[in-house]
């Protein structure tokens, strides 16, 4: 049961696929009723748009919750551990992993760009801390991943949802795995949930050497609109020294 509000992913994506699927089912409707004949190529597009809209629209507000909960619980946290989200937006993650922590602390770091996330403020952030229950456990900093204020080693556990592909170059990208691998304390682990350059991101980690890197898609809870647009886990570890 959540309390908090997470607000919608990359929101103009999902306006687009809604705008689309209602004017194509404009469009089919008006061809059904003027020339049944050719109506079939519309009403296709109309269910295709239909189709990414619900989809995304489900990830946003529910599927990546569920998703994120069988990620967390498979990573068999004992509740003492230093985490990282990078990119934490409204929060979504950085609850689910405060829920998890006893003595343990989160720390939560974004530029809070609302086009990335509607409504993403530090203050909506810090507000749905106080509404999970979670806010004695979590701290959150305005700060680029590409440059992150912290010093080499310190966290047992490095996450991020969501986050990376936003920034514009696989340069800056790699950048922003090797500040996460940097922070991360030796045996602890890095997981990240994303889209698109995933396997870039596990080639810097090989590079900079990560081991047990490995990634796999998730399932229909995690599509942003269709498999074309499914998110990838990367998982990694920091072997000890
Ligand atoms: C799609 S939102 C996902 C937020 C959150 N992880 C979640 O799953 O709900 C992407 C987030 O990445 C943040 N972000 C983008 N570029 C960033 C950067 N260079 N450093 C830190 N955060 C960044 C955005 O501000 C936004 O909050």
């Amino acid at each position: 049961m959540r309390h908090g509000e997470y607000g919608y992913d990359a929101p103009y994506a999902l306006v687009t696929f809604g705008s689309l699927a209602v004017l194509s089912g404009l469009g089919a409707a008006i061809s059904w009723w003027r020339m049944p004949s050719q109506a079939a190529p519309i009403t296709l597009y109309f269910v295709l748009f239909l189709v990414n809209t619900t989809s995304f629209f489900y990830t946003t507000r529910r599927g990546k919750f569920l998703e994120w909960d069988r990620i967390l619980d498979r990573t068999h946290m004992r509740g003492d551990e230093m985490v990282l989200d990078m990119g934490c937006g409204r929060g979504a993650v950085l609850t689910a992993v405060a829920r998890r922590l006893m003595t343990g602390r989160v720390t939560g770091v974004d530029i809070w760009s609302t086009t990335d996330q509607s409504g993403n403020a530090m203050h909506a952030a810090l507000r749905n801390t106080a509404l999970e229950g979670v806010g004695d456990r979590v701290h959150i900093e305005t700060a680029d991943m590409r440059a992150l204020p912290f010093p080499d080693a310190t966290f047992d556990l490095v996450v991020s949802s969501l986050a990376i592909h936003n920034i514009r170059s696989n340069a800056d990208r790699k950048r922003a795995i090797g500040e996460g691998f940097r922070v991360l304390k030796p045996g602890g682990r890095m997981v990240i949930a994303d889209i698109r350059a995933t396997a870039i991101y596990a080639d810097a980690l090989r590079t900079l050497g990560a081991s047990n890197v490995e990634r796999h898609r998730l399932g229909w809870r995690f599509w942003w609109g269709n498999p074309i647009a499914a998110t990838t886990l990367l998982t990694a570890s920091k072997s000890q020294v």
